[in-house]
């Protein structure tokens, strides 16, 4: 809100495999919030074939648009700014909601606000739960990436520190394909660890009690490796159960230790968790025992806004509105777009 008003902005998101547009009100209310997936359409080909997504999101995109607005019962004239996802993703797929997007801003005579995809994803925490208050630690795992961010207020972040080298997804998704026991990893080593023991094998955790909140995880992956060959030479077997229980902890063990960090040195009132590896159930109870320690609630975002979809991106826009940092026409696509980068691009 500004005053009495209440902000109204429309939201589109194309990075990937689904043509999204929301009305978001206030950042953290969802007037509508629709999703037409290509998912089925890629299938057959057994991944997404970026050519395809792009011609989809150009048939789709406005209908999708159009459909948010009726949803929501919000006129143009109505909306304050017109907000879309500009990094990381596809391009040619980035490009036909960025465009929309900056058209219409254009055309209404509204801000344009370009997002960043990842801080998409984090924020869907603060429409799901309307309790989280700041200042927030937060900690974004996922295939790709892996950093803890702190939030003084809902609206800017800080990073405080990241991977050195792959990511906790990756770790899981590699480690898998050693023990190949499937793809993608993470669920897979999960489902194995329940029938193993946590304490089996003593695998490292770099970074450990250091004093960064930095995260390491190549070197696990070599232990893991290292392991195997040593049990192989011996001509001895292995418990599967136990490497993927021991492995597993391992990661929770380096995840939760700077999550508690942050939590000692910063005024902390609210924990949350996104990205893919959010999704482990045994890292999450661990944090929760822990954070208990400290009465601080930990989050995971609602399984309907863990997917992609535009919601999350209008409430991004929201607090980016509030403070009055708007997006230049001129912001073009960015493929590979990090964390922290669209800080630079308005
Ligand atoms: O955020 P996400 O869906 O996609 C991107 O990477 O952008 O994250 C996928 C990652 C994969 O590496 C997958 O193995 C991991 O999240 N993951 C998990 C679990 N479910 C998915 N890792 C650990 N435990 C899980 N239950
Ligand atoms: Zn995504």
């Amino acid at each position: 809100m500004q005053g009495d008003r209440d902000i109204l902005i429309l939201a589109i998101e194309t990075s990937c495999d689904e043509t999204a547009a929301a009305v978001v009100k206030n950042g953290r209310q969802v007037l509508a919030n629709i999703v037409s997936s290509q998912v089925d359409l890629h299938r057959k080909f057994g991944g997404v074939v970026p050519e395809i997504a792009s011609r989809k999101h150009l048939e789709y995109i406005n209908p999708v648009i159009e459909q948010a607005l009726a949803t929501a019962g919000v006129g143009w004239s109505e909306l304050d700014a017109v907000a879309a996802t500009y990094g990381p993703g596809l391009v040619g797929a980035l490009l036909v909601g960025l465009s929309a997007a900056k058209a219409l801003a254009y055309v209404l005579d509204k801000p344009f606000i370009g997002i960043n995809h990842i801080v998409g994803h984090i924020y869907a925490n603060f429409i799901s739960h309307q309790g989280i208050t700041s200042p927030v630690v937060c900690l974004t795992v996922s295939g790709g990436h892996t950093d803890l961010l702190f939030f003084e207020e809902l609206g800017a972040y800080r990073i405080l520190g990241s991977t050195r080298d792959d990511a906790a997804g990756e770790a899981f998704d590699k480690t898998a394909r050693l023990l190949d026991i499937g793809y993608p990893g993470g669920p897979a080593i999960e489902k194995a660890s329940k029938d193993g023991k946590a304490t089996a094998i003593n695998f490292p955790r770099p970074f450990l009690n250091d004093d960064t909140f930095d995260f390491s995880f190549s070197g696990l992956k070599t232990a893991v490796i290292n392991y195997l060959h040593h049990k192989k030479q011996k001509g001895e077997g292995i418990i599967v159960a136990d490497v993927a229980a021991s492995f597993q902890q391992a990661v929770i063990d380096m995840l939760i230790a700077k999550i508690l960090k942050a939590v000692q040195e910063f005024p902390v009132k609210s924990v949350i968790l996104s990205g893919g590896v959010a999704a482990n159930k045994t890292l999450k109870q661990q944090l929760a025992e822990k954070l208990a320690r400290y009465s601080l609630p930990l989050y995971t975002p609602d399984l309907s806004l863990c997917t992609d979809n535009a919601a999350m991106i209008g409430s991004v826009a929201y607090y980016r509105y509030q403070q009055g940092r708007f997006s230049p026409l001129s912001l073009n696509a960015r493929a590979n777009l990090k964390l922290g980068e669209e800080v630079n691009d308005g």
